[in-house]
């Protein structure tokens, strides 16, 4: 059964977009077909991260509005088999485009797809309003900020005004030599206070771009693969297996570590 996942947030630059192309590689490198939809119409940003902006030639609007065939529109990735776009507008006048005529693109994605995942963009208005209605679960990145955190609260209670049958949290930009000191919040403590329990944890990756960037090769060791992949395990099996940020930190070695990052 095809799933649909909004990857949402409130405050914006907090990864949404990245984690979304990143997502996307590793289902489709675990043979899952999957596509990724790019809902914000005017900043659309998808296209450009994942390296295929030049080979735009229709978009999700032209869709909407019957001037191509969904499938006309996808554009399918030159690394991984079995991951495309669906992209946004340059410039367009947003409120033309309804919620209901997404949801309707969405549901016709399922049926060609294993999962439909759902770049929404940053705010609560109307862009917020037609990804987060187009989904059947929802994923809130935060970073371990208090001003991120706050934002996810809110958004996470405005989802459950929506059909959305599970929502989760991520956590991005984890420093794991801050949470072994106590300096900063940890997965557990977000799970606490937003009452949702954490899907993933992502740590704060320099690759991490090179990574979301379809036309550059993948960085499949760094550190930031690899917790995206624990996490789409996580979504795909239920393995509950969560990134440990602070392992590389522990014992001698991670005195060692912890200090050079203080340094750096
Ligand atoms: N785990 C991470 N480690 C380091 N940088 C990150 C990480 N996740 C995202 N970033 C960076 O944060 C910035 C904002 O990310 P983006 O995905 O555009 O956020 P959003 O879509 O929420 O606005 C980008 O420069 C991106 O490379
Ligand atoms: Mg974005």
């Amino acid at each position: 059964m095809a799933r649909s996942i909004v990857v949402t947030s409130g405050k914006g630059g907090v990864g949404k977009t990245t984690l979304t192309v990143n997502m996307g590689r590793i289902f489709a490198s675990m043979g899952l077909k999957t596509v990724l939809v790019d809902t914000d119409m005017g900043l659309n940003n998808l296209d450009v991260l994942t390296g295929v902006e030049n080979k735009v030639v229709y978009d999700i609007v032209d869709v909407i509005e019957n001037r191509c065939r969904v499938k006309q529109a996808l554009i399918e990735d030159t690394q991984t088999t079995g991951l495309f776009v669906l992209p946004s507008v340059h410039s367009y006048d947003k409120s033309r485009v309804d919620a209901q005529s997404v949801r309707a693109v969405t549901a016709s994605l399922k049926t060609r797809f294993d999962y439909v995942i759902i770049d929404c963009p940053a705010g609560i208005e109307l862009g917020f309003h037609r990804a987060v209605a187009s989904a059947d679960e929802a994923l809130v990145v935060t970073t371990p900020h208090l001003s991120a955190i706050r934002d996810a609260d809110k958004v996470i209670k405005l989802i459950k005004s929506y059909e959305i049958k599970k929502i989760s949290v991520v956590l991005n930009r984890v420093r794991g030599d801050k949470e072994y000191s106590g300096e900063t919040i940890t997965a557990a403590d977000v799970s606490e206070m937003l009452g949702v329990s954490v899907a993933g944890v992502v740590p704060e990756d320099d690759g991490i771009n090179a990574l979301s960037s379809l036309s550059e090769p993948c960085k499949k060791r760094s550190d930031g693969y690899r917790a995206t992949e624990l996490l789409c395990r996580n979504i795909h099996f239920g393995s509950g297996a969560i990134y440990d940020a602070q392992r590389k930190y522990r014992g001698l070695f991670g005195g060692i570590k912890r200090r050079m990052r203080k340094i750096v």
